[in-house]
């Protein structure tokens, strides 16, 4: 079982071309992701500090899929993100988040995915360490 982990791309059913991270951040920083979001290295924009932030990138419990990084840009609605209330991530049964499907290239998308996927990290479960008293 072990052996399957590194290869990702193989089960998402669909395959992009590999993206630039370096432009995927710059992509991240011009659309103003930060205004909604936080991710750790990155200051948030002026008067953004104590509005809604959801987080991004740092270390998960389960690595996020290429194709449901994907969805959650291109179709925020989808599937919203766990650990909200949701009076605060959505507003008539749709995310807050904006669609950028039709200012962002594909391009564009390509770069900030790779990007998005290089920030989080797989922080291995730990079990909880029961001490048994006799
Ligand atoms: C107006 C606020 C707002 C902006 C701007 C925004 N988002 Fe979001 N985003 C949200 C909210 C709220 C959620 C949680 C609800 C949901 O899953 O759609 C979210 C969820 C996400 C998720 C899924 C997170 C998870 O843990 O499931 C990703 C990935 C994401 N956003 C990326 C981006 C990127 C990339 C940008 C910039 C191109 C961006 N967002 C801009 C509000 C925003």
């Amino acid at each position: 079982m072990f052996g399957l982990v590194g290869c990702e791309q193989a089960s998402t059913g669909f395959s992009l071309p590999v993206g630039d991270p370096t432009q995927g951040k710059d992509v991240f920083l011009s659309m103003q992701c930060l205004s909604c979001h936080e991710m750790e290295g990155f200051e948030r924009p002026d008067g953004t500090e104590d509005k809604l932030s959801v987080t991004l990138g740092g270390k998960v419990q389960s690595l996020k899929t290429y194709a449901e990084l994907v969805t959650s840009v291109i179709n925020p609605s989808h599937q919203l993100a766990k650990g909200y209330a949701l009076s605060e991530i959505q507003a008539s049964g749709k995310s807050v988040m904006p669609v950028y499907n039709n200012i962002m290239t594909v391009e564009q998308l390509i770069d900030l995915i790779t990007f998005l996927e290089s920030q989080y990290e797989l922080e291995p479960y730990t079990r909880t360490e029961y001490i048994i008293y006799r």
